[in-house]
């Protein structure tokens, strides 16, 4: 992927999310300035600090769904995390250390699978090599081929396998290239990968400090297990080759790699933020809450954080934080935090002329998911353009009139308004449902003009 341009991400963003130019603007230039920071000369680079950015707005108008698309758009580690998942060091539960932690472990991931793509083509030769001689009978000189380093392997078969074995190796290749050895079994031995699910358990409940030791203790524990497995011949060959490309990668040199990407590039999203702001006064979980804060302070500002893999300095990590801030004001986060989130940006609350292009224009806009569901039962269905009016100005009152939750009321509004067809589809005679707006009329008016009804069911 390249290094996109603000006004590129800018275009990305606008296919799915509608408005909201100002936010869009601002993490396109965050996300510039990642990869521009990364092209300064190295002493001043240290000395660029990332602007990190807070993004207030009401609820549904767009800000985890730009968290979102952001993700798939940049080259820089990303991971977006929930606030108020986490909880004070000290209590059960996660600490705000481990979004560091996860960006770290998502980004080996990544780059892991990266590499082993990269080397896949060696290794599938490699794995066809042990395949063969795993195939061919047992006998001779071709057996000591038999050794954990496939080059070797190779070596050994040219110099001490008799010319007629060889020329049966190449006729057994070219019938497992061709796929006819597929029904065939082979018995192989795979290392055991036993003991892994249960550490990720444990690292589950939040406990990831005791999962590392957890690992090194079990890996200790339990003897690397080797287990024998009868495969059928084309699953062996994907198993031989995950293990050869195994041998391939250099894990050491990804981790260091990965370490230094994320403190250089990292990205962290952190929703909800408004979640853990303690309302005044209050006592109990709002307590904890507030401890949060404090927490996520030095990690903001810079400090150390211990991984598995080898500490992590968070001191470039850019932080970008979003919360709908209904009932609390970002000014009620404790002000050390408030300093270090510098650039506010608001989203607006949306309206009918939003509506209209949220339900049409993204990429992903419910008309078309619908229109899709649908035609998989055979039916098309049509919305005329009034009737997309008619909706998006209903979403609109619905919002004024009960609460105000933005986009997320045309899927509701449009759930009900297609429940019918939605359940009868597969029985209905004709091919072609028309949604105009006497269909909508007919299917939300009642709800609609009665407040109790649409409290409860929109
Ligand atoms: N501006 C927009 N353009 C297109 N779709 C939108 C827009 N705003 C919201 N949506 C749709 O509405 C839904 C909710 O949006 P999203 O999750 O981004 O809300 P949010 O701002 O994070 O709200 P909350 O504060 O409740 O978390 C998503 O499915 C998204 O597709
Ligand atoms: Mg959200």
């Amino acid at each position: 992927m390249k290094t996109l341009k603000p006004s590129e991400i800018v275009t990305e963003l606008d296919k799915y999310i509608i408005g909201q130019h100002q936010a869009k603007r601002s993490v396109a230039v965050a996300l510039r300035n990642r990869w521009r920071r990364q092209q300064v000369p190295a002493e001043l680079r240290n000395e660029i600090a990332p602007k990190n950015i807070i993004l207030i707005g009401p609820t549904g108008v767009g800000k985890t769904e730009i968290a979102r698309r952001l993700s798939m758009l940049t080259e820089s580690p990303f991971h977006k995390v929930e606030a108020s998942k986490f909880t004070e060091v000290g209590y059960v539960g996660r600490d705000v250390e481990s979004m560091v932690r996860e960006l770290l472990e998502m980004t080996i991931t990544l780059d892991k699978a990266r590499e082993h793509e990269a080397v896949k083509e060696k290794a599938r030769r490699m794995a066809e090599e042990r395949m063969l001689d795993l195939l061919l009978p047992k006998s001779g000189p071709v057996q000591a081929g038999r050794s954990p380093d496939p080059g070797e392997t190779q070596i050994e078969l040219v110099t001490a396998a008799a010319p007629e074995s060889l020329s049966t190796r190449e006729k057994l290749r070219s019938l497992l290239r061709q796929g006819k050895l597929d029904q065939r079994y082979v018995d192989l031995e795979i290392p055991d990968r036993g003991g892994g699910p249960m550490v990720e358990i444990f690292s589950n409940a939040g406990m990831e400090e005791m999962g590392i030791n957890f690992k090194d203790m079990l890996g200790g524990l339990f003897p690397k297990g080797i287990k024998r497995r009868k495969l059928k011949v084309p699953e062996a060959m994907d198993a031989l080759a995950h293990e050869e490309a195994q041998g391939l990668v250099d894990m050491e040199k990804i981790v260091k790699h990965a370490i230094e990407k994320v403190e250089q590039a990292g990205i962290i999203f952190i929703d909800e933020i408004d979640k853990i702001v303690a309302k005044n006064g209050s006592h109990g979980p709002d307590v904890s809450r507030e401890g949060v804060q404090r927490d996520l302070l030095p990690v903001v500002e810079g400090c150390t954080v211990a991984t598995k893999h080898g500490p992590v300095r968070t001191d470039h990590i850019l932080f970008v934080a979003s919360g709908a801030f209904h009932t609390v004001k970002p000014s009620d986060l404790i002000p050390e935090l408030q300093g270090r989130f510098p650039i506010r940006v608001e989203l607006d609350a949306l309206g009918r002329a939003e509506f209209v292009r949220i339900l049409t224009e993204p990429k992903n806009a419910l008309v078309l998911q619908y229109t899709a569901l649908l035609k998989t039962d055979g039916i098309d269905i049509v919305f005329s353009k009034e009737a997309v009016d008619e909706i998006a100005r209903l979403a609109e009152e619905v919002n004024t009139r009960t609460e105000n939750i933005g986009a997320r009321r045309l899927h509701t509004l449009m759930e009900r308004l297609l429940e019918e067809v939605l359940f009868d589809a597969p029985d209905l005679p004709e091919q072609r449902v028309v949604v105009d707006p006497r269909y909508v009329e007919t299917r939300l008016k009642d709800i609609i003009s009665s407040e109790d009804l649409s409290r409860f069911i929109l």
